[in-house]
């Protein structure tokens, strides 16, 4: 973990340049596995996705990532896009887009400079040209269910293998995490680390709480958690629940905690609303949320890039755009008081007040994740 805190801070227009810069290398991953898999020649002329989907030998279960890879492209503008009869319908721009071969990574430069500028360490992204193309070369990805037949998926998702750490300690995600943990210490000394992962939010409040802290993780994934138990926590206390967050938080007491960070994750839950009131619930008057690296949508141009990528995760994800995030906050009572973006990514730090707090308005049920009600 290279993120120099002191240099970056401050600086939130480099942050939002290097997120973008970072999607444009994966996006481009897509395009070059596109024209060495053919993908091109199946959108010769306007095509529904069932078409094109057929003419590749596209898996059933892999018409989501499908669906998402043609607005990446068409996002890059590799792709047209029209609607034709309330079909989405591709046709393609160019034979060949533009990607450089071997390693199809043309974002990679530019982010190095980003990257120096923040007192970050380039080299650290290195694993992305290791790889080559993260995707393969044949769309094979698209033809099976297996995920371990995705080079992208074994490489960063596995969590049998260690690449996901490189994903999970890269500088662009751990400068949020540290900025969330940053945010959180002052609130006081117990702490909640939902989504924990392998534990690197748990390492950070170690780090940065002075006097020593104690933490509670909860995750769906053993394995991640297993990871984690094997950390030693210096200054902190730290006990793991595995749990699948979709069904609600652990048993927790009542105003036992001083902080909440949930990093990276808060976009795989479903149902927002009833999350937000169980950890008011759990959260001290007094004490601070923060949601941190939080995908949604936000309609910059990393988004589709992002929404392929989580396309091929096993999970679902639930995005929802900025503002019903805060108003869904607002009304479940916490109290905004930080807010920074990074892309499609948003950070957003919530107090809950001392006294009680009187609801402006019902909660509001949810219909689908990505819609408010009237
Ligand atoms: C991108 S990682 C973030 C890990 C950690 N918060 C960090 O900062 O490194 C996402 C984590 O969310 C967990 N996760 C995803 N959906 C979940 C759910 N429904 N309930 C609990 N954990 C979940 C995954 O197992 C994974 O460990």
């Amino acid at each position: 973990m290279c993120v120099d805190m002191a240099r970056i801070q401050g600086d939130p227009y480099r942050m939002i340049e290097a997120t973008v810069e970072h999607s444009n290398v994966v996006s481009n991953q897509v395009a070059a596995c596109a024209a060495h898999g053919r993908f091109f020649d199946a959108v010769e002329h306007f095509s529904t996705v069932g078409e094109i989907g057929g003419r590749l030998g596209v898996h059933p279960t892999k018409t989501k990532a499908l669906v998402a890879m043609l607005k990446c492209l068409a996002d890059r503008g590799d792709l047209e896009e029209r609607e034709v009869a309330g079909k989405k319908v591709y046709r393609r721009k160019t034979a060949a887009p533009q990607v450089r071969e071997g390693t199809g990574d043309l974002g990679r430069a530019k982010l190095d400079r980003v990257m120096d500028g923040w007192g970050g360490n380039a080299a650290d992204f290195n694993w992305i040209a290791r790889a080559g193309n993260l995707l393969g070369h044949d769309l094979s990805f698209l033809k099976t269910d297996a995920a371990d037949k995705v080079p992208f998926g074994r490489r960063l998702l596995s969590t049998s293998g260690m690449d996901w750490k490189y994903l999970l300690t890269e500088p662009v995600y751990d400068l949020g995490r540290l900025k969330a943990v940053r945010d959180l210490a002052n609130y006081g000394s117990r702490f909640l680390d939902l989504a924990c992962g392998p534990g690197f939010g748990t390492q950070r409040l170690a780090e940065v709480v002075v006097g020593g802290c104690e933490v509670v993780g909860v995750d769906m994934s053993n394995e991640m958690l297993e990871e984690a138990r094997r950390v030693i926590y210096s200054g902190a206390k730290a006990t793991f629940i595995l749990r699948d967050l979709n069904t609600g938080l652990p048993p927790l007491q009542e105003n036992s905690f001083d902080g909440i960070l949930f990093n990276g994750a808060f976009h795989f839950i479903q149902d927002k609303r009833a999350r937000l009131l169980e950890m008011y619930r759990v959260l001290r008057p007094g004490g601070g949320l923060v949601l941190a690296h939080n995908f949604g949508r936000s309609g910059l141009n990393d988004e589709s890039t992002w929404e392929f990528y989580f396309a091929l995760l096993k999970a679902e994800i639930y995005p929802i755009e900025f503002e019903d995030l805060r108003i869904m906050l607002s009304d479940t009572g916490f109290v905004e008081y930080d807010q920074y973006h990074r892309g499609s990514f948003s950070y957003i730090h919530v107090r809950k007040p001392v006294g009680e707090f009187q609801p402006a308005r019902q909660p509001l049920p949810m219909t689908k994740a990505n819609e408010r009600p009237e």
